[in-house]
Order: C-alpha cells, then sequence, then structure tokens
C-alpha cells in the first residue's frame, strides 16, 4: 500500500480527493489541515461515508511539526491542497499568501526531500496565467506564458517554480502540477460538497441565492466582448477534478515530471451559469449588473489535451446541469 500524505484534505477539494483516493482502496492515507478555512465535520462525514484514515490537525507553519511527521511515516506521495485562495485578500495582505502558499510549501518539500518522498502533486491555478491578451478558442495550454496579476497567482507559481528546481537537483524526487479552472459541484455520491464559509465562486453563490441564503447575487460586468457581454469561464465538477489526482499519482511512476492543465476545455458565461441554476433550482432569482471587478479576465478556457493525451484521465460529469444540480443539492444540506 502506497501511503500518501494530504495536506488541507478539511477543505471542498482535499476532501473530494481524499474521498476518492479510499474509493480506490490502495492507499494508507494521513489528512493533515489546520482547519482554517476546513472543517472537522467534512473529515468525519468522509470518514463515515467512505472509509477510515489517519487525521492530524496540523499548522504547515509549525516546520518541526511538519518535519517530525515526515521523519515519522516516509510517505510515497504528498498531495498538497494547503492554501489561502482568495484573491482580494492576497492583495491586501500578501504576506500571508507568500508565507502560507509559497514559503510552507517550500519547507514541505524540503521534507519530502529530506524524507525520502517521490511524488509531489500540487494544487495550482488558472491564476498563474493573470489575464491573457487573447485566448485561442481551443484554450489556455501550459506553455502560455504565466504573467499572475495577483499575489494568490504569484504565490502558485513560485511554488511551481520551487518544485522544478528542486526535482531538477534531486534525483527520485518528482511531482506533477495540476492547474485547476474553476472547480464547482459536489460529490456525485452527495455525502460531501463545498463548505466554503463567504465564498465567492460564482455556482455556489448562485446555489445560496436559489435557495435564499442570499436575497440577490451580482453580475461583475456585462459589458465584456463576449457574446451575453458576461465573463466565461471552465466549470469543472470536482469529481473529475479529483480523478485526475489519480492519475496524476499513477502518471509518475512510470513518467517524469510534469505540469497539466484541469479543466473541460469548453467554457460558459455568468448569465448561462445563472440560467441554469434558475432552471435546476426553479427559483428565478435575482441577479443584478454590478461593475466589472479589476482583475477578470474575459474568457479563461482550459486547453486540457495534455492530460487527456498523456494520462488515461476521462471526465464523466462534463454537464453544466450536473455540475448545477450537485451544487444546489449539497447546499440544501448545509
Ligand atoms: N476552489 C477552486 O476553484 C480552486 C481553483 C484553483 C486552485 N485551487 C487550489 O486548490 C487547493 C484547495 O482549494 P479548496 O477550494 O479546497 O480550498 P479550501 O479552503 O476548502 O481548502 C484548503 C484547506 O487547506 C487548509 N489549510 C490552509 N492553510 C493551511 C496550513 N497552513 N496548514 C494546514 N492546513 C491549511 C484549510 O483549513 C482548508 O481545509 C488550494 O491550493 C487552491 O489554491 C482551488
Amino acid at each position: 500500500m502506497q501511503k500518501i500524505l494530504i495536506t488541507g484534505g478539511a477543505g471542498y477539494i482535499g476532501s473530494h480527493v481524499t474521498k476518492e483516493l479510499l474509493k480506490r482502496g490502495e492507499y494508507e492515507i494521513t489528512v493533515v489541515d489546520n482547519l482554517s478555512t476546513g472543517f472537522l465535520e467534512t473529515i468525519e462525514r468522509v470518514k463515515k461515508h467512505y472509509g477510515d484514515f489517519e487525521f492530524i490537525e496540523l499548522d504547515l507553519s509549525d516546520w518541526q511539526a511538519v518535519a517530525k511527521l515526515m521523519q515519522k511515516n516516509r510517505f510515497d506521495a504528498v498531495i498538497h491542497f494547503a492554501a489561502a485562495l482568495v484573491v482580494p485578500e492576497s492583495v491586501e495582505n500578501p504576506l500571508k499568501y507568500y508565507l502560507n502558499n509559497t514559503a510552507n510549501t517550500a519547507n514541505l518539500i524540503k521534507e519530502c526531500v529530506r524524507s525520502g518522498v517521490g511524488k509531489f502533486i500540487f494544487s495550482s491555478t488558472a491564476a498563474v496565467y493573470g489575464e491573457p491578451a487573447s485566448i485561442p478558442k481551443t484554450g489556455i495550454t501550459e506553455e502560455d506564458e504565466t504573467q499572475p496579476i495577483n499575489p494568490y497567482g504569484r504565490s502558485k507559481l513560485m511554488s511551481e517554480q520551487v518544485l522544478k528546481d528542486t526535482a531538477k537537483a534531486y534525483e527520485g524526487f518528482k511531482y506533477v502540477v495540476l492547474r485547476y479552472f474553476n472547480v464547482a459541484g459536489a460529490d456525485m455520491g452527495g455525502k460531501i460538497g463545498q463548505s466554503t464559509k463567504n465564498a465567492t465562486h460564482l455556482i455556489k453563490v448562485a446555489a445560496e441565492t436559489a435557495l435564499g441564503k442570499r436575497e440577490k447575487m451580482y453580475i461583475f460586468g456585462d459589458d465584456y466582448p463576449t457574446p451575453d457581454g458576461t465573463c466565461i469561464r471552465d466549470y469543472i465538477h470536482v469529481d473529475d477534478l479529483s480523478s485526475a489526482h489519480l492519475e496524476a499519482l499513477d502518471y509518475l511512476d512510470e513518467n517524469e515530471s510534469d505540469i497539466f492543465n484541469v479543466g473541460y476545455g469548453r467554457g460558459y458565461s455568468v448569465k448561462e451559469v445563472i440560467d441554469t441554476m434558475r432552471k435546476v433550482s426553479g427559483n428565478d432569482f435575482v441577479a443584478e449588473i454590478a461593475p466589472r471587478r479589476p482583475g477578470d479576465p474575459a474568457i479563461l478556457i482550459a486547453n486540457s489535451s495534455k492530460l487527456r493525451q498523456k494520462t488515461s484521465w476521462k471526465p464523466q460529469y462534463d454537464d453544466l446541469e450536473l455540475v448545477c444540480k450537485t451544487a444546489l443539492e449539497w447546499e440544501k444540506r448545509l
């Protein structure tokens, strides 16, 4: 059995990946999380419905505790989700992002090298691409320029660089960087979902509004150069994103380090998403037009051909109605 360390497993994406790994039944799992934005209840739900694993409440800024953990366990692989991820907050408090997302990641990588961890899977983001001048219809590729426009994106890109340099210098240490586009929806098994407080993710906000948890929601800008004037994004179901992590683990058994975009390669506008949520919820809730937010590119679509060609990743839930339905069902339970 491979021993796997998951950081940030009490959070939205980390808990879904933990679930997928448990379903496969081939791993001995340890999850660490400081519960800053994650929930103990999420850990308990995953354990109850999908199987047992070790959970340790630990903050990655406690470098001594991290060293101890890594020396004691000798993990085969680390899947690193723990991070801070609110873009406006990263502009106001950049040091939080450079310390938590870059420094703590560099330290974790150091302990991986020291304890002989061979595989590292890193949660990166489309934010590393910044505001591309133009995006071809086929989406952004991994080779496109990385020009992040906020500290969040830069803190992630810097960690990518640490991984690249480390893998070059230390034989036996390999990584896969997964650059996620917009992640949405909830566990197809209906047991877990996104519990993030004060979320700004469009589909979650639309689900909250559809259920009357918010009086109304906002559309930030309707004068973009897109067919209906609102921004277009690539929304991927969290279970499809999760399966990409299992592919990444397998990939490193036979291949060298690599970087992959994870998205469906097709986009929906903000208005299309809201209309879909209205349809699946049967509630014609209010969405008000508001000014553009700084730093929102008009269109962000992943070109995920590389992931599809080099691994056997096959997304199963590429259906906006389904993504919205699972998000809505989870929101009802919350
Ligand atoms: N949600 C998205 O749409 C999206 C898109 C692109 C990339 N990502 C990346 O995916 C990863 C997971 O995001 P998420 O949406 O699940 O967020 P989340 O906030 O739900 O999960 C992050 C988890 O990490 C934990 N954590 C944070 N700092 C920690 C620390 N110092 N020590 C220990 N635990 C710590 C939090 O408590 C939380 O449980 C992040 O790295 C994020 O940058 C997310």
